[in-house]
């Protein structure tokens, strides 16, 4: 079975920008631009993934660069009543490549439960947009050991109803929740192991082709100073970047710490 699964998204070096909610219009087209100029690794796939409202600008701003625009969120539900929402085929409609799944700032602030992420999940899949689903422990779940155990269920949740052919068009994005915007970074070694760990589940359930072909980010408080270190280690394909990824040069530097 799985040798006839296209790759389409083999692992491969990824930096991903998410902006969250910042920028006016005219600062998120500037940064994109910005961001197209300064970038000279080309050996790296580079995503930014900008808030709704300037995403039709900065798709035309970055028409014809190498870099990918990804969505934050979508809706889990098809279409319809749901005031405020925003569809995965609204998102294809407009040329976007990428959404955002499960970040831990939806999960704890819009009640996002492994059950619903299941369902975005199946939505964007279903659209042809490629999910970058995120994972990651609490701080009291790291300090009582049972961060391998919380992750391994987020995933489990999430994503083990799909089929091979689905699951590998997926980014997984490691967040360590207590290392989001707070400064405090997971340790290379803290990383690598939970990425390990994150590979090691999955080829429990899909086999190893899967396993060592999905691409697995770092994400929390990853800088210019300490991508380099964390991008080294084997098990550790890139990162997913917050405020970082809000001044060119920072997301550029990471980019370049390949
Ligand atoms: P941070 O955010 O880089 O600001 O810690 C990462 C994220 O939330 O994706």
């Amino acid at each position: 079975m799985a040798n006839n699964i296209k790759y389409k998204n083999m692992k491969q070096k990824i930096v991903a920008g998410n902006w969250k909610m910042n920028t006016n219009l005219q600062e998120g087209k500037d940064l994109s631009v910005d961001i197209i100029r300064s970038v000279k690794n080309d050996d790296v796939k580079v995503i930014i993934i900008p808030p709704f409202t300037h995403l039709s600008n900065i798709i035309n701003e970055t028409n014809n660069s190498f870099v990918s625009i990804g969505a934050q969120n979508c809706a889990a539900y098809e279409k319809g009543a749901y005031t405020g929402e925003v569809s995965a085929e609204m998102l294809k409609s407009i040329g976007i490549e990428y959404v955002l799944i499960g970040h831990s700032e939806r999960r704890a602030y819009f009640n996002e439960t492994n059950e619903i992420l299941k369902q975005k999940l199946d939505i964007a899949l279903k659209n042809q947009l490629l999910p970058i689903f995120c994972c990651g422990e609490m701080l009291e779940e790291r300090n009582s050991n049972n961060h391998f155990s919380v992750v391994k269920q987020q995933l489990k949740e999430s994503l083990f109803h799909l089929k091979n052919y689905d699951l590998i068009k997926l980014i997984i994005a490691y967040e360590p929740v207590w290392a989001i915007g707070t400064g405090l970074t997971a340790s290379p070694k803290q990383a690598e192991e939970m990425h390990a760990f994150i590979r090691k589940v999955i080829q429990e359930q899909y086999g190893n082709d899967i396993a060592n072909n999905i691409s697995i980010l770092y994400g929390g408080s990853c800088k210019p100073t300490n991508a380099k270190e964390l991008f080294s280690n084997p098990n550790v394909d890139g990162g997913l970047i917050g405020g970082a990824a809000l001044n060119a040069n920072d997301f550029v530097g990471i980019i370049n710490s390949f």
